[in-house]
């Protein structure tokens, strides 16, 4: 955040070199002479000094003869761009490396030169035109405008650099004009550009699958290029576009290494490339392979904003620097920093088959367990019995609920709790009347078959009318219905891409113009609807991105529900996302995703650490559960504001904390997957806490179900019962065991670097109230204060 050491002005300019200051990083660039844009230097921030010209002449690459093979840029220049650090480059000149911007010309040629010719710092941030951006706020001249003109065409490229200081991040953009008077083809633009003048670095990369979202995976770069890509037409589960590239030796807590994310939720691009001269370009943007825009005469392209940070502090630093832009930058809603609500979600609990009073009965035991919004997933509306049919027909199934969505409402506002409602606007099901009147709505490719996704087919959010469509269905449903809340699901990806309305050679701008057509329905809905707390959905973690975090503060992370694949999961999206914008469940045991069986408090103490919710049917659980539910939601509220906002910190494979912003109060949670007996020793170690302050550390009490020890409890009963019977189940009922009880005080310090040594794990030898029983898919949560009091204080008093 911001402090004392942030300097007044943040982009600094000495002639026509450019330094970039962030409180911690500076990213510095100058024009050559002959007017390219060199990439001088992004890292740990740097003077300028008393002759900015001295340093910017030691930054910048020297050469005094030709480079074997390389191209000269043009005769007795010994400028050769395949070995020059670039802000943005293109083919053609003798850079060989994956390029910038690729522009076809009316003459078929596609090489491009583009040079510098003006530069402006912005009071009034510009940002792309219907798309996603950045919230600059009331900042002044923080942002950067550079102005190229290809040497001898009419069409202009300007970059875009916005630095947001108390964060360390630097985003960046860019705008093709097309002044002349031909048509321009571009076929490929980027958003940002990275030129490192060093080849040992590692790509961290997150994807996986539908319920295996944000797996981390490490690429060591070697020569040639290494790609994040999809062209699935959504940010997609497959690989994030968040990806870091570090130092080889970086670590989490150790090292150098940037965060790149795109502020975009189509089919992305992110490459890194080590050339034959070892050194390291970075570009990401729109993807290539299904992309072409025809600019027209007098016509303007605009790409989307990518996002940039640095950090010496390792995957953590760059976390940190990536949490507060996205919860300051990104996120736009009145939610943005309000308490999120607990809910309970009808979708494990019933799936399809839901009605009126199904719903009620849920919701009054959710009311009564101390949850405040209730959600109708799926299955409320016309025909939707299952996932064949009636997507694109907003209106109510009245056999399910006969009062209509405002009736059902209105009952679940009496409980005392809030309204949320599931649709998927973007839709259609061949099944529904909105297909058989509007076959041309749907994206397909005239005369061929159409493959399908879940049943259902994508509309074509590229027809103006289909957009209109959408607005409409969905005011009808969010206006004078109660609707507190909506979550936004989009259970496809893209096939068979092609729109009606665009001509042929327009066709490969379909997929963008999607993204366009989404974003204006997102645009439009949330500031028509600001009171409507918006959650993105697909099929879980299939579109969970920057861009819809610009319009909806939240995001179901996976459909997977699972305590210990969530623990996976939701350290994935840790790494570039904060937990305010982390859904995370509740569910029933065993999990409808991997049929595993983990304890109740393990589930609460998982999902905890992201926005709780409960999706389970609650009227089917035993007095038992439900009043261990009861202590859940109430420990959750008391801690709710550190754990949606708070500090989060993986400290290790087993172990969060998160701490909140003035380090007063922590939550810690550690976990285990599989026992190994007679390995009873265990740590609580934090990170993050204040050295000074005196912290009390404890737990709340656990007590275990005498079955969780099976035909043990043999061991200690004067009669013989038999595992499973009657009798076993009925002592069960009535004697519990308590579990241990950590207590300590202790300062910071110890808590941050020794940690405090937790009671003896049940290892085989042995149980009694000391000891920490942690078997299988085991967990605990520790909760942390600050006494009032720091050593100083308390030296004194003694
Ligand atoms: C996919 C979502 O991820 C689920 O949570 C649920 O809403 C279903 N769609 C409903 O069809």
């Amino acid at each position: 955040m911001r402090d004392d050491t942030v300097r007044d002005v943040m982009i600094k300019v000495f002639e026509k070199s450019f330094f970039l200051c962030t409180a911690d990083t500076s990213y510095v660039l100058n024009i050559t002479d002959e007017g390219w844009p060199e990439h001088l230097y992004y890292g740990k921030r740097i003077d300028e000094g008393t002759d900015p010209k001295e340093t910017v002449r030691a930054l910048s690459g020297k050469v005094s003869h030709p480079k074997g093979t390389t191209i000269n840029y043009k005769k007795d220049s010994l400028t050769m761009l395949e070995d020059t650090m670039l802000e943005i480059s293109s083919m053609g000149k003798g850079d060989l490396r994956t390029p910038f911007i690729v522009l076809e010309y009316a003459d078929g040629s596609v090489t491009s030169d583009f040079l510098f010719e003006s530069y402006s710092l912005n009071d009034e941030a510009v940002f792309p035109k219907g798309l996603a951006h950045s919230v600059y706020g009331d900042r002044k001249g923080e942002q950067l405008e550079i102005v190229f003109k290809e040497k001898e065409k009419d069409v202009w490229l300007k970059l875009f650099y916005t630095v947001y200081e108390e964060c360390n991040v630097i985003t960046r953009w860019c705008r093709v004009e097309n002044r002349s008077e031909e048509v321009v083809n571009i076929k490929r633009i980027m958003s940002t550009q990275l030129d490192l003048d060093r080849n040992d670095y590692k790509m961290i990369t997150f994807g996986g699958n539908w319920a295996r979202e944000m797996e981390k995976h490490e690429t060591v770069l070697t020569h040639g290029l290494f790609e994040n890509s999809t062209y699935s037409g959504i940010s997609s589960n497959r690989c994030n576009p968040f990806v870091m590239l570090t130092n080889v030796s970086t670590g989490e807590t150790s090292g150098e290494g940037y965060g790149l994310n795109l502020i975009y939720s189509g089919n992305h691009y992110e490459a890194a490339e080590v050339s034959g001269f070892y050194k390291t370009r970075f570009v990401s943007g729109i993807n290539p392979i299904d992309f072409a825009w025809k600019l027209e005469a007098k016509d303007s392209f605009d790409a989307p904003e990518a996002v940039m940070t640095f950090s010496d502090k390792g995957y953590r630093g760059i976390s940190f620097n990536m949490h507060d832009f996205v919860r300051e930058h990104i996120v736009r809603s009145k939610f943005k920093s309000s308490p999120r609500p607990l809910l309970i979600n009808s979708w494990e609990a019933a799936y399809f088959n839901i009605n009126e009073s199904k719903l009620l009965a849920l919701a009054g035991k959710a009311a009564d367990a101390g949850m405040e919004l209730f959600v109708m997933d799926d299955g409320w509306f016309k025909g939707r019995n299952d996932d064949t049919s009636s997507l694109g027909d907003w209106t109510v199934e009245l056999k399910k609920l006969p009062n209509g969505i405002s009736g059902l409402a209105e009952k679940i506002h009496k409980l005392g709790l809030q309204f949320g409602i599931w649709v998927e606007p973007e839709m259609v099901n061949e099944d529904s009347d909105l297909y058989r009147a509007h076959p041309e709505y749907a994206m397909s490719i005239p005369g061929r078959e159409n493959s399908l996704g879940r049943n259902q087919m994508l509309l074509d959010l590229t027809n103006p009318e289909v957009v209109e469509y959408v607005k409409d269905s969905m005011r009808a449903v969010f206006k004078d219905n109660g609707v507190d809340y909506v979550k936004w699901d989009m259970n496809r990806m893209f096939s068979d891409v092609y729109s009606k309305v665009l001509p042929a050679d327009r066709q490969r701008e379909t997929a963008h113009r999607y993204v366009l057509g989404l974003y204006d329905i997102m645009e439009t809905l949330t500031s028509e609807f600001p009171d409507i707390l918006f959650e993105g959905c697909a099929s879980g973690g299939n579109r969970f991105d920057l861009g819809i975090l610009n319009y909806m503060p939240q995001i179901w992370a996976s459909d997977d529900t699972d305590a210990i694949m969530r623990t996976h999961i939701q350290e994935g999206y840790s790494y570039g996302y904060p937990m305010s914008t982390v859904t995370a469940h509740v569910s029933a045991c065993p999990n409808h995703q991997t049929l595993r069986n983990t304890p109740l408090d393990t589930r609460f103490n998982i999902a905890a650490f992201g926005l709780l919710g409960y999706e389970l049917n609650l009227c089917e659980l035993g007095k038992e559960e439900l009043d261990a539910i009861r202590v859940q939601t109430s420990l959750y509220k008391a801690w709710r504001d550190v754990l949606q906002y708070g500090d989060f910190y993986r400290v290790s494979k087993y172990e969060w904390v998160t701490v909140s912003k003035d380090k007063r109060r922590a939550v810690a949670v550690t976990w285990n997957e599989l026992m190994t007996p007679n390995d009873q020793y265990g740590v609580l170690r934090t990170a993050g806490l204040d050295d000074e302050l005196i912290y009390h550390v404890f737990n709340i009490r656990l007590r275990h179900d005498l079955r969780e020890f099976g035909d043990l409890v043999n061991q200690v009963s004067p009669i013989h019962i038999k595992k499973g019977s009657v009798l076993h189940n009925l002592l069960a009922k009535f004697v519990k065991l308590d579990g241990e009880l950590e207590d300590y005080t202790v300062t910071g310090s110890v808590l941050n670097n020794a940690g405090v040594k937790l009671k003896q794990a049940y290892g085989g030898t042995g149980f009694n109230a000391e000891t920490r029983l942690f078997q299988d898919f085991a967990s605990r949560m520790y909760f942390i204060e600050a006494k009032d009091m720091t050593v100083e204080m308390a030296l004194n008093v003694r």
